[in-house]
């Protein structure tokens, strides 16, 4: 206990304290806090779709239909229909022979890296993934390298000096890095990766519902769909839900309903959920970007942000990525606090790459 106290007395001299601060309400691109309205520049929800009235009629038909929880795993009781549909979608939306669906993007990666790979194997992962990308390969006990950030030539040589070494081999990176908004080279990546005879993973956790015609993401906007091996995405951010998917081959599909630990060992998502990750890939399928953006958020977003002096709307529409990101503990403090007192909501971040194993990063 005295250890806990010391850690926490010392996080807070450092203004590294973690605090959870609760919004009595929320709608696209505000957040409501004692009453009042701020401009929120900490949210996923890039496109409001998590009050699309589509999305929220079909959770509201689902909830009258099976209820609020799914009762068990999919493995037991848990299963539905809609599941499949839902994972039929992502397939087709995705350009790969099959999906699954997984309960968080947490869950995902940490599910389908120790499922696929073992203490023989190696993950090559960019120094910037995220933290569920780096914890999945450490709970994978696979040997876990790093190459600088964005970088193929570094992966290159480090394929040459250690692919020999191992059995299978993993490729991991996002497409759109969820701190810094840049965008990963898929295409050189992807080429190492057939010299070097590894798999490549790509998060498009942030890219899904953003980025390639209709949303699909960077591998398809690239050109890319049915090459990568391994992608996977959240329904929790653009797609304005929750959950997480992998797309991939149906025999790496069929090999994670049988491994996966977070997927076999946890109760399915909620049928409202499922039916609201549905009505949002349905409205990515029907029609053009504009048509997915709900209520006029981010223009109305980027007009509350010009009048408090802040980026244009423009700029609020083309990135998928917080800008709100602070350099450093306590220029974040102070921005968040400068924006409570401007009625804009921009709360502190912290990197979540960090060390692998670290549970504060
Ligand atoms: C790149 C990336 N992958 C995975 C996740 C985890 O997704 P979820 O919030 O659905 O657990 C996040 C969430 O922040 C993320 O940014």
């Amino acid at each position: 206990m005295e250890d806990w106290k010391a850690f926490l007395a010392e996080r807070e001299r450092r203004q590294l304290l973690r605090r959870l601060v609760p919004s009595s309400g929320r709608a696209p691109a505000l957040a409501v806090r004692d009453g009042r309205e701020y401009v929120d520049f900490s949210s996923n929800d890039y496109l409001g779709l998590s009050s699309h009235p589509a999305l929220v009629a079909a959770a509201r038909e689902a909830l009258d239909r099976f209820g609020v929880g799914s009762g068990a795993s999919r493995l037991m009781s848990g299963d539905l229909a809609i599941h499949h549909e839902l994972e039929d979608g992502v397939a087709a939306f995705k350009g790969c022979e099959a999906a699954l669906v997984f309960n968080s993007g947490y869950q995902a990666n940490t599910g389908i890296l120790p499922a696929l790979f073992g203490r023989r194997d190696a993950i090559f992962a960019d120094q910037l993934c995220h933290a569920s990308q780096l914890d999945g390969a450490l709970l994978s006990r696979a040997r876990l390298l790093r190459f600088r950030h964005n970088d193929p030539e570094h992966l290159e040589r480090m394929l040459v000096k250690h692919r020999g070494a191992f059995g299978r081999a993993l490729v991991m990176t996002e497409s759109v890095f969820s701190m810094d908004g840049d965008l990963a080279p898929l295409a050189p990546l992807l080429a190492a990766c057939r010299r070097h005879r590894c798999l490549l993973m790509v998060d498009e956790a942030h890219a899904t519902g953003v980025f390639g015609p209709q949303g699909r993401g960077c591998v398809e906007a690239e050109g890319l769909a049915g090459q990568v091996d391994l992608v996977m995405g959240t329904f929790s951010k653009a797609l304005g839900g929750f959950g997480a998917y992998l797309a991939a081959s149906r025999t790496v599909i069929d090999t994670l309903v049988n491994t996966a630990r977070s997927f076999i060992y946890s109760t399915a998502l909620p049928p409202p959920v499922i039916a609201a990750d549905l009505a949002a890939l349905r409205l990515c399928l029907a029609g053009r970007r504009a048509e997915r953006i709900y209520c006029d958020g981010p223009a109305r977003f980027g007009r509350r942000c010009a009048r408090r002096g802040g980026p244009s709307a423009a700029r609020a529409r083309s990135s998928p990525s917080s800008w709100g990101r602070a350099p450093s503990p306590s220029p974040s403090r102070r921005r968040s606090r400068a924006g409570d007192s401007s009625r804009c909501r921009c709360a502190p971040r912290r990197s979540p790459k960090g060390r692998p194993g670290s549970a504060s990063p």
